[in-house]
């Protein structure tokens, strides 16, 4: 199966959002990754439903929303309704994740589920098999532009274990600091899906990063 490529929003021109949607729209990457903030789960607010929308009217492929925010169960139909296809949650902000999970499938949509980097894979052993997607976080929630945390490789070996062991079949997604120099030896780790946001927009010629990461 060819890996996925997830342009991240966060790192794009906000006063030029349509344009970037649109370079994304003609670009070879798979989905478009969205990342809402609530300044309460994480330490920084990004952008919410108006702004969801608008993408939405404007994106061709599939919008890969991940939510760092608390209580996500309460809003969960809302992201349904603007065209959200894989909703991704935190562990780390779910009491009742099982429940969560359903309800996000329920709801018509793709369930992943988010680890902060100090979170170990083993947590997601019982419901692994009822995932769609597995989020591993390489920098702190929060902010683009960081440096990945190299630990994450081990972590992505470990997981692929246990997700032989429970006979699980989901999206491996790494998120944060990914780009041309990582890529190569995190698919080779096992991941199968990478978000990339100032590794492809602050990039001289986002296309051909996009080409690039798609290698
Ligand atoms: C960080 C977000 C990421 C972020 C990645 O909290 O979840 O998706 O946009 O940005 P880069 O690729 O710049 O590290
Ligand atoms: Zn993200």
């Amino acid at each position: 199966m060819p890996h996925i490529i997830a342009p991240s929003l966060l790192a794009a021109d906000f006063g030029n959002l349509q344009r970037d949607i649109e370079l994304v729209n003609e670009s070879q990457a798979d989905w478009f990754h969205i990342d809402i903030m609530d300044g309460v789960f994480v330490p920084n607010i990004s952008y919410g439903m108006p702004v969801l929308k608008a993408i939405s009217k404007h994106a061709k492929k599939p919008l890969d929303v991940h939510l760092m925010i608390v209580e996500p169960d309460r809003y969960i139909k809302t992201f349904a309704d603007l065209g959200s296809e894989i909703l991704t949650v935190h562990y780390e902000a779910c009491t009742h994740l099982h429940r969560t999970v359903q309800a996000i499938k329920e709801n018509g949509m793709k369930a992943g589920v988010a680890l902060n980097p100090h979170t170990p894979v083993e947590v997601l052993r019982d419901i692994i098999a009822d995932l769609d997607l597995v989020l591993l976080m390489s920098v702190n929630p929060g902010f683009g532009g960081q440096k990945f945390i190299v630990r994450t490789h081990d972590k992505l070996k470990r997981l692929q274990t246990m997700m032989s062991e429970e006979k699980a079949q989901c999206y491996v997604e790494i998120d944060g600091g990914v780009g041309l120099g990582n890529y190569k030896e995190l698919l080779n780790s096992g991941a199968n899906a990478l978000v990339a946001g100032s590794a492809v927009f602050a990039s001289e010629n986002p296309l051909i990063t996009i080409a690039e990461l798609k290698k």
